[in-house]
């Protein structure tokens, strides 16, 4: 594996290959990442996976600083499952003196992550327009675990006419269902006990669309009533959406996102389940 910090370094590698698959990361990698670093290489026959954990996606009073980090053992995991570039930029290669650009998607952005999170969304399709503008991958790999980030996305590469593939992988979790995160670093072992609920929450809602019932506000009401058992559990939201528009339904449908995010200690954790 190559490692890379320049857009330069990038250029020249880039030639090397005929298809390539992308995966941008903040680093502190898990086996979410690797899956999709898998699928890439899978895919692609070669892989770059971006490290850069990006100031402009985090608000005032977020977790910036505290942002878990591990550079160099991301980059054993990263030659572990054969990856064949890490592109590894410094903050002032990706947005130099003078950078004054930001892409704003529309409607998709605006509710659930994007109210409570402003300007969240914009920072994420700056920083990923950029990687792909830089990078020029055939396809890049994103994972369902943020399916309002993967629909920003995918709105975003067919709006600017992207030459590129996007690629949304299903969310890997732990054996207890807790959806891998790199935010779970934050959670003390009791409160990493909790985290369980967020996957029978989203299931309870899973199971009774199953048994029939297509009420949206019945299954977010199933989500909350058990995340309303846990009292440390405090909910932002429970939504029941449109996987591209994310707006929220009253009828339920196959293919729709049930999504919640909640704080739990200082973590802020979210996840979602589809309606299959
Ligand atoms: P990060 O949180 O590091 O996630 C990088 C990619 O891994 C994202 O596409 C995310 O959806 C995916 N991912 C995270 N956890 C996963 C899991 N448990 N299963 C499957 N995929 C998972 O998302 C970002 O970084 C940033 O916003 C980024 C897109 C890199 C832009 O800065």
């Amino acid at each position: 594996m190559r490692r890379l910090n320049t857009i330069t370094e990038v250029r020249a590698a880039r030639g090397g290959y005929s298809s390539l698959g992308l995966v941008p990361t903040m680093g502190f990698l898990h086996e979410g990442h690797l899956s999709l670093v898998r699928r890439a290489k899978a895919e692609c026959g070669a892989a770059m996976v971006s490290i850069f954990v990006n100031p402009s996606q985090f608000g005032p009073g977020e977790d910036l600083e505290a942002y878990p980090r591990d550079l160099s053992g991301d980059l054993e995991r990263l030659e572990s499952v054969g990856a064949d570039l890490a592109f590894t930029p410094a903050a002032t290669e990706i947005y130099p003196a003078g950078f004054d650009t930001r892409i704003e998607v529309g409607a998709v952005t605006r509710p659930l992550e994007g109210a409570a999170r402003p300007g969240h969304f914009e920072g994420v399709a700056t920083v990923v327009a950029k990687l792909l503008n830089i990078a020029q991958p055939t396809h890049a790999y994103f994972g369902q675990k943020d399916a309002q980030q993967a629909a920003v996305i995918r709105q975003m590469a067919r709006d600017l006419d992207f030459p590129c593939q996007i690629v949304v992988a299903p969310t890997v979790r732990e054996k207890d269902g807790v959806a891998m995160s790199s935010r779970n670093a934050y959670l003390a072992p009791a409160e990493r006990e909790l985290a369980q609920a967020l996957f029978v929450a989203l299931t309870a809602a899973r199971v009774r669309f199953y048994e029939g019932e297509t009420d949206a506000g019945a299954l977010r009401q199933a989500a909350l009533d058990v995340l309303a058992l846990i009292p440390e559990i405090k909910v932002d939201y429970v939504s029941l959406a449109d996987p591209e528009t994310m707006a929220e339904l009253d009828v339920a449908r196959r293919g729709a996102v049930v999504s919640l995010a909640v704080r739990i200690g200082k973590a802020r954790l979210i996840d979602n389940l589809v309606l299959e």
